[in-house]
């Protein structure tokens, strides 16, 4: 049997059917899959049955897996190996977090616009979240289509755009939230890294804008001019005809690619229900500058 591909939002979101992903899949499904990703951006497999290698194994098909987390605490009381990002609201025990705990602090970031490791320099290319609890009310995941709105921006907005480059960092989107506890260690390993603004993905060889809430400073711009262009893009990017929510169901397997698409979480009682999700993220090729032959500024 042929897996099946539903457009939910026509060239963004699409399910995906009849496939087990805990199976080795038939070279002629994978193909099918790609093709799938590359055009719709954000894909969502329903009903899967994960193991934590079932979803390395997948994943792996797009490229090698980052395997370097953010906070050094995430290492010392790991519930998943360090393929994973721990996206749940529980502590090291498996117990609801504590409400003034480090990770809950942390974590409060990812419900800013965002793409996986744009901070970093060789950033991610596509995330896999895989829900194992849900909540009755809220924790939805929202994504944004960097295409359509690249596409939808003005001639002269995109001549301005092109070729500019932003910094980005983990610490500048914390910051946004009001987290500001990394330790020295942290920060070293993390410095603002160069980022085009605007990108080409090579498998569709369409343009997007590559916004994120880790852009402290765009480069050639003052620290207000700049942070002006990153709000007024951020909220571009973000108008209710480039975004698309999706509602969680247990065992929802969402993979997005972060070249192209933001996303955020949106609010749930963290503190009485538990959600429980784990994410493993594939790095992309290189930074977006080199991507591009543009010179990576020192
Ligand atoms: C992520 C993320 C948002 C959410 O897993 O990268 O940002 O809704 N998740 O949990
Ligand atoms: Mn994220």
């Amino acid at each position: 049997m042929t897996i099946s591909i539903n457009a939910y939002a026509p060239d963004f979101v699409a399910e995906i059917g009849d496939v087990d992903l805990s199976q080795p899949l038939a070279p002629m499904d994978i193909d099918a899959i790609k093709q799938a990703f590359w055009k719709y951006g954000v894909l969502v497999f329903p009903e899967q049955q994960l193991s934590p290698q079932s979803h390395i194994d997948f994943a792996q098909q797009f490229g090698p897996i980052e395997m370097d987390r953010v906070l050094a605490m995430e290492n010392a009381a790991p519930r998943l190996g360090s393929a994973f990002a721990d996206i749940s609201n529980l502590n090291g025990e498996g117990k609801i977090w504590d409400k003034d705990s480090r990770q809950r602090m942390y974590k409060e970031g990812n419900k800013l616009w965002h793409t996986d490791s744009s901070f970093k320099y060789q950033p991610g290319l596509c995330s896999l979240l895989y829900s194992t609890k849900v909540v009755p009310i809220g924790g939805h995941t929202e994504f944004a289509d960097q295409r359509a709105a690249f596409d939808a921006l003005s001639p002269e907005m995109k001549t301005q755009v092109r070729g500019l480059i932003a910094l980005h960092a983990i610490e500048y989107s914390r910051r946004r939230t009001g987290f500001s506890n990394f330790d020295p260690e942290e920060s070293k390993r993390l410095p603002p890294v160069p980022q085009l603004l605007v990108r080409t993905i090579p498998e569709s060889g369409r343009k997007s804008l590559y916004v994120a809430s880790h852009i402290g400073e765009i480069q050639g711009m003052n620290a207000i001019d700049g942070e002006a262009l990153f709000q007024k893009l951020l909220a571009h990017v973000t108008q209710r005809q480039f975004v698309h929510v999706h509602r969680w169901r247990p065992n929802d397997l969402v993979m997005w690619d972060n070249r192209c698409t933001m996303h955020r979480g949106t609010d749930f009682d963290d503190m009485r229900f538990v959600r429980d999700m784990r994410r493993v993220t594939v790095s992309d090729v290189a930074n977006t500058c080199e991507q591009e032959g543009v010179a990576v500024p020192a």
